[in-house]
């Protein structure tokens, strides 16, 4: 009998991700590590899953790593950029953590008719570029969260569905495609000085006609929106 090989910890934001999945077939596109696709099976949330790199060295560390847990039966490590190594229809979630909004949503741009039905996406910056593509593409916000952590980390869970997404229902759009419909609505703490510190970030730098200004106003709304402390 070979030794067990301890299951990864996972820090919070990738916590949060795993938690909003529970499928037979995943992908996780751009895992490096391949922590949280070996977590995924190893707790049961997941059958089957496909992890997806694009640079050598981290897919060399996501083999490894899945080697060294005898889960190559399970976890499918394969090369290639985004959503492009996957067969239309394949896996029914997806998930892409750690990277700038712009990037996700390049992968989810270039995915075409391989973009799963099911996605959960952590971007590392503002998620307003993922909220606009998925009302474009027909996803409704399930459920988001903010995490803390070096910077409020934003998770988010769309599904496909038809029609308007009632999480926007009765929101400013500006300021629920900025700060997020579900967060507003909840309005944490963390929410509200991530909100400040977009304030006082904005406010030397606003004046008429400049992106600033049109931003700081959307903050601002955001506040009324949330209300007296
Ligand atoms: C900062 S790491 C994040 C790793 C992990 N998902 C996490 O959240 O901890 C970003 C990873 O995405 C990979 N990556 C970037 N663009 C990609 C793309 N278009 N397709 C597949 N992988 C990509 C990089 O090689 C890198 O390993």
């Amino acid at each position: 009998m070979g030794r067990t090989v301890p299951t990864p910890a996972l820090d919070p934001r990738l916590e949060a991700v795993l938690n909003l999945i529970r499928v037979e077939t995943h992908a996780d596109i751009g895992s490096d590590h391949a922590h949280l696709p070996i977590r995924l099976i190893r707790e049961g949330r997941v059958r089957h899953c496909v992890v997806v790199e694009l640079h050598p060295g981290p897919l060399a560390l996501a083999r490894h790593n899945v080697n060294r847990a005898r889960l190559e039966d399970r976890i499918d490590v394969r090369e290639g950029d985004g959503l492009g190594p996957l067969h239309p229809g394949e896996v029914e979630s997806a998930s892409v953590t750690g990277m700038g909004a712009g990037t996700i949503a390049g992968i989810l741009r270039r995915g075409g008719g391989r973009v799963p039905p099911a996605l959960v996406l952590q971007p590392n910056d503002s998620p307003l570029p993922l909220r606009s593509w998925a009302r474009e593409a027909g996803y409704h916000l399930r459920a988001e969260r903010l995490i803390p952590g070096y910077w409020p980390y934003p998770v988010l869970q769309l599904e496909s569905s038809h029609g308007p997404d009632p999480a926007y229902a009765n929101l400013p759009l500006s300021a629920a495609l900025r700060y997020g419909p579900h967060l507003l609505r909840e309005g944490s703490a963390l929410l509200r000085q991530k909100i400040w510190a977009d304030v006082v970030r904005l406010t030397p730098l606003a004046a008429p006609g400049r992106t600033a200004q049109t931003e700081l106003e959307t903050a601002q709304e955001a506040l009324t929106l949330l209300g007296a402390p």
